[in-house]
């Protein structure tokens, strides 16, 4: 299957000067967003979701999505992100639990979640010998769009994703990015309230990527849509996610903001290597001032930073006031790949790792 989605875009999808899509003109652009009376929230209680040859792929997780906010669903390779997001798009049935998505049960209510949602899945499913623009008309008058809004609808769309060119082209001639991108576009059609996106950068370039962020930011922003955005990426979860959900087999493990759950998990840490090594200790005595020692390379002195003792400019003058020949001075400020060490005892390739390993043995 394929998509479906709104659109709106974000605050800090950051200035970088990548290659942004084409814009589309501003009176194209239809408000949909937050329509009269809708809640396009997204509530999840205890959900489960176990296979019978498999495992317990969806552990008992609580969540609730926001209107219009950007909710990243972080996790390695067989985390359950995929099975999460088949549930809440009502394409598989859940164990246990329940889940609202706009107001709707997934399970009782599945056509009227189906008519507000755009989902953008791990795997699309796009036909090779279809142009991109024939997948659009397609996917217009499968979503009833009327006929003579269509044409505006899909030169909007392609514009939207920087497909206006290829549009002629069959989808066999698309590369990978290009096809993720026609995902979205198709995922967009019918201006979802909602919109899932599984992995939705997985395989683009960066510029791509960046484009990427930015029209989800914006759809979000603009357009008042909910994403549920699951990713591998830490930078992705972080630049994009409003708040950031941590998935672990099955469970999420940490959620919050991506600074409240980096705040949370540590302090930054500055690390020092003398010029000359039998000063080691010197430099040692001036940075304990500004927090307590902790782990650092060989020939480096390093301390976590206490939130209230200065800052790496602090530590520079105070190294200097002494007279001390510094090689290299660093600033390692926590990640999410830090709040992910902290939670499960691995880093967030490791917990891939280890899993491929779990499924090789058995
Ligand atoms: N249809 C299925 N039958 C049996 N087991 C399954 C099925 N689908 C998923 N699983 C298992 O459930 C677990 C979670 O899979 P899921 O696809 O949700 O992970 P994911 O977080 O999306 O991973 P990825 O990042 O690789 O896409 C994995 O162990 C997977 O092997
Ligand atoms: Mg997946």
């Amino acid at each position: 299957m394929s998509a479906a989605a709104a659109e709106h875009d974000r605050a800090e999808c950051r200035g970088d000067d990548a290659t942004h899509w084409p814009r589309v003109p501003v009176g194209l652009v239809t408000t949909l967003g937050v329509m009269a009376g809708g809640d396009n929230s997204i509530e999840v209680e205890g959900l489960v979701r176990e296979f019978k040859k498999g495992p317990r792929a969806v552990d008992g997780i609580d969540l609730r999505v926001e209107p219009g906010e950007i909710y990243g669903f972080l996790g390695p390779n067989g985390a359950g992100k995929s099975t999460t997001v088949l549930m809440l798009t009502t394409l598989l049935p859940p164990t246990a639990g329940t889940a609202r998505v706009a107001g709707f049960d997934v399970v009782k209510e599945g056509p009227s979640v189906r008519r507000t949602i755009g989902a953008a899945l791990q795997e699309a499913a796009l036909d090779p010998m279809l142009t991109g623009r024939e997948h659009l008309r397609l996917q217009a008058a499968l979503q009833g769009i009327a006929r003579d809004e269509r044409r505006a609808r899909e030169q909007e769309l392609l514009a939207r994703v920087g497909l206006s060119e290829a549009a002629d082209r069959k989808v066999k001639g698309y590369s990978g990015g290009m096809k993720r991108r026609l995902d979205l576009a198709l995922a967009l059609v019918h201006r979802p309230r909602v919109l899932f996106l599984d992995e939705p950068t997985t395989g683009l370039d960066p510029q791509s990527r960046s484009a990427l962020w930015e029209e989800v930011g914006r759809l979000a922003r603009d357009e008042g849509v909910t994403v549920f955005l699951t990713t591998q990426y830490l930078e992705e979860a972080d630049v994009l996610a409003d708040r950031v959900g941590i998935i672990h087999r099955g469970r999420i493990v940490a959620e919050g903001t991506p600074s409240a759950l980096k705040a949370d998990v540590g302090r930054s840490t500055v690390e020092a290597i003398p010029a000359e090594e039998d000063e080691r200790a010197r430099v040692a005595e001036i940075l304990l001032r500004f927090g307590d020692p902790t782990q650092a390379s060989p020939k480096g002195v390093a301390v976590q930073l206490a939130n209230s003792n200065g800052s790496l400019a602090d530590v520079v003058r105070a190294l200097d006031e002494a007279k001390l020949a510094i090689a290299n001075i660093q600033l390692h400020a926590p990640t999410l790949d830090d709040v992910f060490l902290a939670k499960t005892g691995t880093s967030l390739e490791g917990a891939a790792e280890d899993d491929e390993q779990d499924s090789d043995a058995e």
